[in-house]
């Protein structure tokens, strides 16, 4: 039985634009396939988190403090996802990773946000994929895969279908603020890297897409490869 570890984005799972039709739909998928692999989810916090962030800065907040903040809104995103998840939800957000991971079967499925200050939910997916030696991580979030630099910016940006973790490590380094990413955070590379496990990184927002991902089958996205 594959286990695995579905670390989404914020700004995936509240679009901001019909949320509640989102989120179901999402809810629905996941109930499905946690019938047949092991899954655990972590929420991000979106632009609630940046929001509080930014306002919580501006009343002279430390970064531990608006770290708190964004932890808060990260678990009450989690909370959301368990509340439409109904029966297959587990009614708690687990708050630390070897509690998630404990609380894995199959039919259910624990959503958790974040646990302490100085990182982000995508570390938090790895340090869940390592207490349950996890199959692969799934990065769902608003990107299709991993490109050799931004596509926003960048025309000539490549898109990247297979890499390896040492390649994704120096991309996530490479990145311009050093410790924070926005492709995944460098500390759930370490920890994925370390503990072998692989990670997909696709468009959370494309379901078919993301079960694809969740299942271990074909995907559009990038394919990180940690063996
Ligand atoms: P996110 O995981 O959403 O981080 O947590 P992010 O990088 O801002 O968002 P994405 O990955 O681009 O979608 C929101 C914020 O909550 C705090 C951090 O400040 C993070 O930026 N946080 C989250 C923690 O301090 N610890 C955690 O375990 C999780």
């Amino acid at each position: 039985m594959d286990r695995v570890v579905v670390s989404i984005g914020g700004s995936v799972l509240i679009p901001e634009k019909d949320d509640a039709k989102y989120i179901k739909a999402l809810a629905d998928m996941l109930r499905d396939v946690s019938k047949e692999v092991e899954i655990m989810v972590v929420c991000g916090g979106g632009k609630v988190s940046r929001y509080y962030s930014k306002t919580g800065k501006e009343l002279g907040g430390t970064t531990y403090q608006l770290d708190e903040l964004g932890i808060g809104v990260t678990k009450v995103n989690a909370k959301l996802l368990d509340i439409a998840l109904g029966d297959a939800g587990i009614g708690k957000v687990p708050q630390t990773a070897e509690e998630c991971a404990s609380e894995r079967r199959i039919g259910k499925v624990p959503v958790m946000g974040g646990t302490e200050p100085g990182h982000t939910t995508d570390a938090v997916a790895a340090m869940i994929a390592k207490a349950c030696d996890a199959d692969r991580i799934v990065n769902a979030s608003n990107v299709d895969a991993v490109y050799t630099d931004d596509p926003r910016t960048n025309p000539n940006a490549k898109r990247l279908d297979k890499i390896t973790i040492d390649d994704l490590e120096k991309i996530v380094y490479d990145e311009h603020d050093a410790c924070r990413s926005s492709v995944f955070d460098p500390l759930g590379v370490k920890i994925a890297k370390e503990h072998r496990i692989d990670l997909l990184m696709v468009d959370g927002r494309d379901l078919v897409e993301l079960k694809n991902a969740i299942l271990g089958k074909e995907i559009n996205g990038t394919f990180v490869n940690s063996q």
